[in-house]
């Protein structure tokens, strides 16, 4: 039986920037984006048997799962032949936690069937049959540090950022994404991030602008979750984290450290009380 397992990394949001609301109910957004080690294992396997079997752990393989909607979108747009599939997902990333984890095992699904099945389809036209599953899907195929504009989709690969470790820790509640968007167009955001510097911060590999313009507008328009958010990062920053913010629609907040003993130190203070931390680093 021909299968692939391959790596599906979550993401972060160094910037978050609402540009506004469009006439398709989405929003432009202006977003640096850097994948994580923190990942899942997704295997592709071609099967004797019709249609899509997904096992993803607690999550249902059904139809609401990405990576099942990503193997449709990959038949469809491709025209190869439906073949059976089992897709296998190791889930580490937690679902509902602003890190992308179901749009990265959708990418990881795309990435699977072009190597099983279409080795010659251009990275641009996976990274357009993502685009129809999820916002987030073409920066995961993509992966690395990039900048993501209009809905998520247009994508500008950047160079590497410096080599940063990351404490992830997760709250334990989801946040949903299309409330804080609707809280965001009612109430304006004040958070703007300056996406140029962190542009030119990346560019020139300038650890210290890199962390002082991590920032995201979605920070300014959490409802009930506001407190809970705001406690870890202000202790992420307390446990000497040198920039510390929401990640996506959160809630999960991150810290960035160069000192890998104080992140360790930092991961080990919060995992007592926070059972979704991670100690992690760029990818
Ligand atoms: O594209 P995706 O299905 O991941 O988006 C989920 C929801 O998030 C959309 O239905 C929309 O409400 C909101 N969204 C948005 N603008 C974006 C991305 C997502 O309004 N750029």
């Amino acid at each position: 039986m021909k299968r692939v397992t391959l790596p599906a990394y979550a993401k972060l949001n160094l910037t978050l920037d609402i540009l506004g609301r469009r006439a398709d109910g989405y929003h432009d957004l202006r977003m640096v984006m850097q994948a994580v080690s923190l990942h899942d294992d997704v295997t592709v396997a071609l099967t004797e048997e019709d249609g899509v079997v997904c096992r993803c752990g607690e999550i249902p393989g059904d139809e609401s799962n990405l990576a099942v909607r990503a193997a449709r979108a990959f038949f469809a747009a491709t025209g190869t032949p439906p073949c059976g599939l089992a897709v296998d997902i190791v889930k580490r990333i937690p679902a509902q936690a602003g890190m992308a984890g179901g749009s990265a095992d959708a990418a990881a699904t795309l990435r699977a069937l072009r190597e099983l099945l279409l080795p010659t389809l251009p990275d641009e036209a996976l990274r357009e049959i993502g685009a129809a599953v999820g916002s987030d899907v073409p920066y995961c195929v993509l992966g690395g540090t990039a900048l993501a504009e209009g809905r998520g989709e247009r994508l500008t690969p950047l160079r590497s950022a410096p080599p940063f470790r990351v404490v992830l820790c997760k709250p334990d509640f989801g946040v949903s994404t299309p409330a804080l968007f609707a809280r965001a167009d009612e109430r304006g955001v004040t958070i703007r991030p300056d996406t140029e510097a962190m542009l030119r911060a990346v560019e020139t590999g300038d650890a210290a602008a890199l962390c002082a313009n991590v920032a995201n507008a979605f920070e300014d328009v959490l409802g009930d979750e506001r407190d809970a958010v705001l406690a870890i990062k202000a202790r992420l920053l307390a446990l000497r984290a040198e920039a510390a913010a929401m990640t996506g629609s959160g809630p999960t907040v991150f810290g960035l450290y160069r000192d890998e003993a104080a992140a360790r130190a930092a991961y080990e203070a919060l995992r007592p009380d926070y059972a979704q931390t991670f100690l992690t680093r760029f990818v």
